[in-house]
C-alpha cells in the first residue's frame, strides 16, 4: 500500500536502541537506558510535530503524558503553533485505562483511534477526556487513520514514538518517512527482548531501504537520521 503525499502526514519515528538492536527488555520495562541528551532529542522531535502517536502498550508501560518541557512549549508558541502537539493513541481492543497519566494532563487534545471492540464503559469514560474514532472493523486501518489526521486535524508532521509493534505495522504498509535512531552503548541480549521491529519471527514483506541523512555522536551515543525509501513512488 502506498500513501498519497497529499493525503497523509509526514511520519517520523524516533527510537532508542541498544548496540545489539533491542528497544526494551523482555519484561517491556520502561525505557531508561539513554542519556539526558537522548531524552531532549525525543522532546525536540516531538516539538517539531503537529501530533504525536503512541501504541497502547507503550502508553500503558511507560505511563507518559506526551507533553513538552516549558521552553519547548514557549518556542512553539513563538512560532505561532499550539503549546504542545495533539496526542494520538492507537489500540485495536480499546481497553484503555482512563486513569493513565496522559488523561490527567490537558496540555493538548487527545485523539484515540480504536474499534467498536472498546467496552461501552470505557467509551463512556474516555469520551469525556478524548476524541474517539472507533471503526467497525476489528483492526484500525493505519492509512485511513493518517488520512483522518491530515484532513480533519491538519496534521502535516506526525511524530511516532513507538512501540515496535506499531512501528512495524506502519513500516509494513510503507507509511514511515523518517527514522531517528539513537544507538545506546548497551547490549541486552535475549530473544524475548523486542527489537526495533518487535518480536515477530517473520521477515518484513519487502526489505526496507533507508538513506542516512544525518549522523552525530554525543558521548557514547550515536544519533542517526534515516529517510525511508518508499517501495513505490508517491503519487
Ligand atoms: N526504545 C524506544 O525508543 C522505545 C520506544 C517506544 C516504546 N518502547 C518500548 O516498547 C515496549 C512496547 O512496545 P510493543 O511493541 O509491545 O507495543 P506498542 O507498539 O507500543 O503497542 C502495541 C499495541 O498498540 C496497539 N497497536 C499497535 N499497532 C496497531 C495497529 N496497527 N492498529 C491498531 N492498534 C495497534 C495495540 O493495542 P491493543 O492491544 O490495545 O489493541 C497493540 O497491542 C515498551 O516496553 C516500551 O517501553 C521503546
Amino acid at each position: 500500500m502506498t500513501k498519497s503525499k497529499h493525503q497523509c502526514p509526514f511520519v517520523v519515528a524516533t527510537f532508542a536502541m541498544t548496540a545489539d538492536g533491542k528497544v526494551t527488555t523482555r519484561e517491556l520495562a520502561p525505557v531508561d537506558f539513554t542519556s539526558r541528551e537522548d531524552k531532549l532529542h525525543l522532546f525536540r522531535q516531538r516539538a517539531l510535530a503537529d501530533a504525536v502517536l503512541i501504541g497502547h502498550t507503550s502508553l500503558k508501560r511507560d505511563n507518559v503524558r506526551l507533553g513538552l518541557p516549558a521552553e519547548l512549549q514557549e518556542a512553539r508558541i513563538k512560532r505561532g503553533r499550539s503549546r504542545c502537539p495533539l496526542r494520538v493513541i492507537i489500540s485495536n481492543k480499546g481497553r484503555i485505562d482512563d486513569r493513565l497519566k496522559i488523561f490527567q494532563s490537558d496540555i493538548s487534545p487527545i485523539i484515540i483511534f480504536s474499534t467498536k471492540r472498546m467496552p461501552q464503559k470505557t467509551q463512556n469514560a474516555l469520551s469525556k477526556k478524548a476524541i474517539l474514532h472507533l471503526s467497525d472493523s476489528r483492526h484500525v486501518d493505519l492509512a485511513a487513520m493518517l488520512e483522518t489526521l491530515r484532513s480533519e486535524y491538519k496534521v502535516c508532521r506526525l511524530a511516532c514514538e513507538g512501540g515496535p509493534t506499531l512501528f512495524r505495522a506502519l513500516l509494513e504498509r510503507d507509511l514511515i518517512d523518517q527514522l531517528n535512531l539513537t544507538i545506546a552503548p548497551y547490549m541486552f541480549g535475549g530473544a524475548k527482548a523486542p527489537t526495533l521491529t518487535g518480536l515477530s519471527k517473520e521477515f518484513l514483506p519487502a526489505s526496507v531501504h533507508c538513506s542516512l541523512t544525518d549522523m552525530r555522536t554525543v558521548g557514547d551515543e550515536c544519533f542517526l537520521t534515516y529517510r525511508i525509501k518508499h517501495q513505490r513512488p508517491r503519487s
